[in-house]
């Protein structure tokens, strides 16, 4: 088998968290979806970007994989969440995805560290960073949501969410 082998343990970790991922693009997906529904092109467009971003975290993980002779197994992705009573509950579930990410991570990197895995543990520490990003960004999307309390308010934030954001969600593009 061609590559750096790499453990069971840490094989089953991985496949776990990829799959994840994709997951995470398909649940952004769906809050573009329903933010579009409502007229909220800007909150919109940053979920979709954010989706983008998953497939790209995904991809990481298989070429991973892929480099050190594993096979990345991809699993049936469930339906995401469509049913929101209001932005803040979007923002609210995005940040508890990005909260069970980073849980996902961090389990990964854990039996990369047992099993003395030292480049899955390199490739883990990228996400480790990104999942400090990613947090970053679900928190204030929460909070400026809560403070945009009237349609105004709603309509400036949605306006301006790219712009507001991006430094911490997506480097700064
Ligand atoms: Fe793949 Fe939102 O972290």
């Amino acid at each position: 088998m061609p590559g750096l082998p790499i453990k069971p343990a840490v094989l089953t970790e991985i496949q776990r968290q990829l799959n994840h991922e994709w997951s995470a693009a398909h649940a952004y997906t769906a809050l573009a979806v329903w933010c579009t529904e409502r007229n909220l092109k800007g909150f919109a467009q940053f979920f979709y970007k954010q989706s983008g971003e998953e497939r790209e975290h995904a991809q990481k993980f298989m070429d991973h994989l892929l480099d050190r002779g594993a096979t990345p197994e991809l699993s049936a992705i469930p339906a995401p969440r469509t049913k929101f009573k209001s932005v803040l509950e979007v923002a609210q579930y995005a940040r508890e995805m990005e909260q069970a990410n980073t849980a996902g991570i961090h389990q990964a990197y854990e039996a990369a560290l047992a099993n003395k895995d030292y480049p899955a543990q390199v490739a883990l520490q990228w996400f480790i960073s990104e999942q400090v990003e990613e947090e970053a960004w679900a928190d204030e999307l929460v909070g400026r949501v809560e403070a945009a309390n009237c349609a105004g308010g709603m309509s400036s934030l949605d306006r301006h969410l790219e712009k507001v954001l991006s430094a911490k969600a997506h480097g700064g593009e």
